[in-house]
């Protein structure tokens, strides 16, 4: 099966501060550095990351705690404008809470079904408010058909009965962070509902690019094709007022504890 390779280019329309608070994503303006990417090692972290996940075929679904190894200080300076937008966002300093590179596969268990990401982070990570974004940046050309996330526009600001009348929920184990078997999975016919009122946006881009998504926005991503490569940093910031009220139960790198603001 071969990608569909509409052009893509950046997404003016997406880039302000409001758009992004009445939709759920966004986008970061940033001159394109290709050759920053060409010379970045993905190898090397993928190496050193303190938590690898793989899937079924033995490839690589996602290595979490990116920003702990010492590779990433040559990543650090592609994020500055998205941080600086974050804080302005935000109105807050804000720290990393969770990192990870999140690959895609064209087998059937390479999915992230629908969900919210604060659940996450509130259950099992104890921070307060979903006072927190999430950046993309893209290590690879991303095309509607090479399993990109997708997001329900607006869904940030709309609540499903079951999930307002929860109680809080006991972590079991890590598989249910990082599997195709997710936990926190939305009801299909809900969603489904609210997407054909609302539509679904894919989050595509070139190599480079950044995209936001709120922790709030329902999103889940599909299989890609045979020729795939989508690879995604995904960097979580908190806002340094909205730091965890107890420990997570989460190892470090997946809820990091150093609050240091950037
Ligand atoms: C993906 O990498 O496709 C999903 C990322 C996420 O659910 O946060
Ligand atoms: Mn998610």
């Amino acid at each position: 099966m071969s990608l569909n390779k509409t052009p893509l280019k950046q997404k003016t329309e997406s880039s302000s501060a409001d758009f992004y608070l009445n939709n759920g994503y966004g986008t970061v303006l940033v001159p394109q550095n290709n050759i920053f990417f060409s010379e970045v090692n993905i190898s090397e972290i993928e190496a050193t990351a303190p938590y690898t996940v793989y899937e079924e075929n033995g490839n690589i679904r996602s290595c979490y705690g990116i920003h702990l190894v010492n590779t990433y200080n040559n990543w650090k300076a592609i994020l500055l404008e998205a941080e600086k937008f974050i804080k302005e966002i935000l109105k807050d300093d804000i720290y990393i809470h969770q990192s990870k590179i999140n690959y895609k596969e064209s087998i059937p268990t390479a999915v992230w079904p629908w969900h919210r990401d604060f659940p996450f982070w509130k259950n099992y990570d104890n921070i307060p408010v979903s006072k927190m974004i999430n950046v993309i940046v893209f290590l690879d050309n991303v095309y509607e058909n090479s399993g990109p996330v997708q997001v329900i526009p607006g869904s940030h600001k709309h609540f499903f009965e079951e999930e307002l009348a929860q109680a809080k929920a006991e972590f079991n184990e890590l598989s249910g962070s990082v599997s195709s078997d997710l936990d926190f999975e939305l009801p299909l016919t809900k969603v489904k509902s609210l997407a054909s009122a609302n539509g679904i946006f894919s989050l595509c881009g070139a190599i480079g690019d950044i995209s936001l998504f709120h922790p709030d926005v329902i999103h889940q991503s599909s299989p890609g094709t045979d020729d795939n490569k989508r690879r995604l940093m995904i960097i979580t910031y908190n806002a340094c007022s909205n730091r965890p009220v107890n420990p997570s139960v989460r190892p470090q790198y997946f809820a990091s504890s150093d609050y240091t603001p950037i």
